[in-house]
């Protein structure tokens, strides 16, 4: 165990900085070993401050300190103090600047955080707290400084050098060396601070704004990739304007960049007016990024870009406050997303990302609310929980207001903070008064952790003509919260009639009806809400377009559901019907496998798979989700405890195949007919076309009988795309074969140098179902197309193989489970935020049968018990345990 234990943070110990800093003026002279930099800080004490006479605390790791000056006298060594952590001046006077001379290692760097290399380019990360480790500052969100910044470094191996703002300076100095000057007017916390140093190339476009200001848009890549480019700049353009026509949104600098690195520990980052991204979110081209990676550089483009306003112009108060800029932006682009491509495809997606992490996340031991009330390491508050389930509370908001009043209370929002450093509940009473809505008992869904369980009977009198729906929701203990308040929950339901149409909706008390969707607000622990002149007896459909982020249960039979996957007018709710029907037959033959009782065939989706697949006016992007079996993990987390991988693996191939059988004729001929010839397109039309031909052939490729691995091979070396191949060598991947070895060469062979279509073959073999998997990854975590210190890779195979592999991870004998706690080890040194990620993958313990639940906690214990590990490790060991 540490010797130390690391201290929590609360949120309940909020105080205002004693200090402020209005102005910085950095100098940054790159060294790969030693990188010195002299920081100016105009600082003055806080107005606001509660302690006017504290020493000034500031913060600081892994930095050598050379020199501190208060307005230009050196400070003599008995009046400061520097541990790894702090730099305590012990008076400071009221108003002055400090001046330290410090350095750090950039070459040193493997956290990724602070300043570091990827693959020879300087750049920085400094959310959460990186900024301390590139110099003592008061590394916190609430102190906003505009920044000046002048980067010199040799000018022949760093030729750009980059940082927030406007380039105000350059030129030549001696001994080879060069600089450059950037200044942001914008008063920014330090997380968004950004530099970056290296021989880069780059691509220009340009962007008028709705005011007619003319905006240069840059992206950066390593010299080679600038013809992978476009796509991410034409995306960048599209969010540009869409944040203007749908929140009234322009740009503020004259000059927007973008700069891909390899090695990356998130997604990517909105430093103001310089996004730095992982390489994975910006190069793409059709014979190297997948439909899904298109889909991806265009959500996370726009995500970043839209953290200008929500994020930036306004910022957090402190790291509690995440969701106010992530569970927004994430919001933002949701709609973003749904307004370029297919919204109930999107809304699908949302909700099966929501349902297969965060729910576990808020159903385990790592639950906590969306604005957590404590932390040991805010890295580890990076969730789920922080960015989806926050993103569904906006969209809960956005649900009871509608769009207009919605963005009413944005511009509220906007006007209130722009500038400032706000909380949860800054936003919401903007909102509030901007939309004219009561978010008093709203709020709770801020604070309560837990996945509210709706339960819902529907009950016909026909004598009466109503339909009474009666609801009650329920939510289970979660860590440090016994008992939760009543939620106020929206759930939009219709009445589905017995010719398959919306019937119009009257509630009682109405003079007569209004419109054939309604949102009920559900208050009370138990509601009833009553419809009148119900002629039929209708099945209901609720919660359309998942409203709430909620589990529901209803007093629905297997006929509704086959009746409701036919007719459902809510496309959301279409494809969950099928989902309901599809997952509760699976879980009726997991138990059927277990205790050797009869197997079902599915004859009813199969017949559902044919009907979708003969309807030419069915969009083919949502026809793939509503193919599509519910995955493994999805049955595993339905079942909720005692859970058998490997019943479950039979049980839904066993499904597969037969589905595949009886709808063989209907899945060839669409095979067939969705063929497209001609050029590669990344547009959602084409991209659809190729998701449904793709769900085809991983039936066609399975169905008995047939001379699948054949299909899978041809589709592979005809495909003239990376989706297409990408496609091929997934279903070859579970298939012991000749065709699979050959695949599996070839596309080596062809991709070896390309990093990023690597980690596609390294993802591909870890997620394989054959039972030689394990030893895959062993032999593949020595391959020269691995290593452990760049985290994509270690997402692509040790990531993949232990949350996408489930069969495999959680094999019988703990094999895999000790695989990954020795990886975690073996990382906590170098990336203590990649590690404890990496360990989330252990959170869903407790719902495993006894023996792998010894096994998992075995590893877990011997994590958390190991000496010297990280604060991110711990935390995540422990609470899991706890
Ligand atoms: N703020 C980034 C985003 O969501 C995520 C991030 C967090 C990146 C921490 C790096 C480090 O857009
Ligand atoms: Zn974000």
């Amino acid at each position: 165990m540490r010797t130390e234990e690391p201290r929590a943070v609360r949120l309940q110990d909020y105080a205002p900085p004693a200090f402020l800093i209005d102005e910085v003026t950095l100098e940054v002279e790159l060294d790969p070993a030693a990188t010195r930099v002299h920081a100016r800080l105009k600082m003055r004490r806080n107005p606001d401050s509660k302690t006017p006479k504290a020493p000034l605390v500031l913060d600081g790791q892994k930095l050598v300190l050379h020199e501190v000056r208060i307005d230009g006298e050196t400070l003599s060594a008995n009046a400061y103090q520097a541990d790894g952590e702090h730099l305590t001046i012990h008076e400071a006077p009221d108003a002055f600047t400090l001046e330290t001379v410090t350095t750090c290692g950039p070459e040193a760097n493997t956290a990724l955080t602070g300043l570091y290399l990827s693959n020879g380019i300087y750049c920085t990360q400094c959310e959460a707290q990186g900024f301390r480790r590139i110099t003592y500052y008061l590394d916190r969100p609430d102190v906003m400084a505009v920044f000046r910044t002048r980067i010199v470094a040799d000018e022949k191996a760093l030729p750009v050098l980059l940082s927030n703002g406007n380039l105000v300076k350059s030129g030549r100095l001696k001994g080879g060396k060069h600089f450059a000057e950037w200044h942001d007017p914008f008063p920014k916390p330090a997380y968004l601070f950004a530099l970056v140093a290296g021989d880069l190339g780059h691509v220009e476009d340009k962007f008028v704004t709705a005011s007619g200001r003319e905006v240069t848009l840059r992206i950066f890549v390593e010299r080679g990739n600038e013809d992978r480019c476009a796509y991410a700049m034409e995306a960048l353009k599209r969010a540009m304007r869409w944040d203007e026509e749908v929140f009234g949104r322009e740009y503020d600098l004259d000059i927007f960049m973008i700069v891909a690195v390899s090695a990356f520990n998130m997604g990517a980052m909105e430093n103001k007016g310089l996004n730095i991204f992982n390489d994975k979110y910006v190069l793409a081209r059709p014979d190297t990024a997948t439909d899904a990676d298109y889909a991806a550089i265009e959500a996370i483009i726009a995500h970043e870009y839209f953290h200008n306003w929500t994020g930036n112009r306004i910022t957090c108060r402190d790291w509690f406050q995440l969701c106010l800029k992530e569970g927004l932006t994430v919001f933002r682009d949701q709609e973003f997303t749904s307004d370029m491509r297919s919204r109930p495809v999107k809304r699908i997606a949302d909700v099966r990302l929501l349902r297969s992490h965060q729910f576990p996340e808020d159903q385990g031991p790592l639950a906590h609310p969306v604005r957590p009330e404590s932390y040991i390491e805010i890295n580890n508050f990076y969730t789920a929980t922080v960015y989806e389930k926050g993103a569904e509370l906006c969209r809960m908001i956005h649900t009871l207001a509608g769009p207009k009043r919605f963005r009413k209370g944005m511009d509220v929002y906007f006007e209130r903070h722009d500038g400032h450093a706000a909380t949860v509940e800054d936003f919401l009473d903007a909102i509030s008064d901007g939309a004219g809505l009561d978010l008093a008992q709203f709020r709770r869904w801020y604070s309560q952790s837990g996945t509210p369980e709706v339960l819902v009977t529907g009950r016909y009198d026909a004598a009466r003509e109503t339909y009474t729906l009666k609801m009650t929701q329920v939510c289970a203990a979660t860590p440090g919260q016994a008992i939760k308040d009543a939620y106020h929950i929206p759930i939009a339901v219709g009445l589905v009639g017995p010719d398959g149409k919306d019937m119009p909706l009257q509630l009682e008390g109405e003079e007569k009806p209004g419109g054939r969707t309604r949102v009920l607000s559900l208050t009370e622990r138990t509601q009833s809400f009553r419809f009148r002149n119900v002629t039929e007896k209708p099945v209901p459909s609720l919660l359309r377009g998942f409203t709430a982020p909620v589990t529901l249960t209803a007093n629905l039979k297997e006929r509704d559901w086959v009746f409701l996957m036919a007719h459902d007018s809510d496309p959301f709710n279409r494809w969950e019907a099928a989902q309901r029907y599809s997952s509760g037959l699976l879980i009726s033959m997991v138990e059927a496998v277990r205790t050797g009782g009869r197997r079902r065939r599915g004859v009813a989706f199969a017949e559902m798979v044919s009907n979708v697949l003969a309807d030419k006016k069915i969009d083919p992007d949502f026809a793939a989700q509503m193919i599509t079996l519910p995955g493994e993990q999805t049955i595993a987390q339905l079942i909720g405890k005692d859970v058998d991988v490997d019943a479950i693996h039979e049980a839904r191939e066993a499904l597969r195949a037969s589905v595949a059988e009886e709808a063989r004729d209907a899945l060839t001929r669409a095979y067939e007919r969705l063929r497209i010839d001609g050029p590669y397109s990344p547009e959602a039309a084409h991209a659809g076309r190729r998701a449904l031909r793709n769900a085809c052939l991983s039936y066609l490729a399975v169905a008995p009988g047939g001379d699948g691995v054949t299909l899978a091979a041809r589709h592979f070396s005809e495909a003239g795309n990376m989706t297409n191949q990408i496609a091929g060598l997934t279903v070859l991947a579970s298939i012991d074969c000749r065709e699979r070895v050959e695949a599996l060469d070839r596309f080596y062979g062809q991709w070896k140098g390309d990093h990023l279509v690597m980690d596609k073959w390294l993802a591909i073999q870890a997620m394989s179902s054959l039972p030689g998997t394990l030893g895959e990854v062993q032999r593949l975590l020595e391959h020269p197309a691995f290593t452990i210190r760049n985290p994509n890779k270690v997402r692509a195979l040790i990531g993949n193989f232990a949350t996408a592999n489930q069969l495999r991870f959680h094999a019988a004998d703990g094999a895999g489970y000790a695989l990954v706690a020795d990886k975690v080890l073996e990382l906590d040194p170098l990336n203590p935020q990649v590690a404890a990620r990496l360990l989330g993958a252990f959170k869903s313990w407790r719902q495993l049968e006894a023996g792998r639940r010894k096994l998992m906690s075995r590893q877990l214990q011997r994590i958390a018990g190991t000496e010297g590990i990280s604060r991110d490790v711990f935390e995540i060991a422990t609470k899991t345990l706890a």
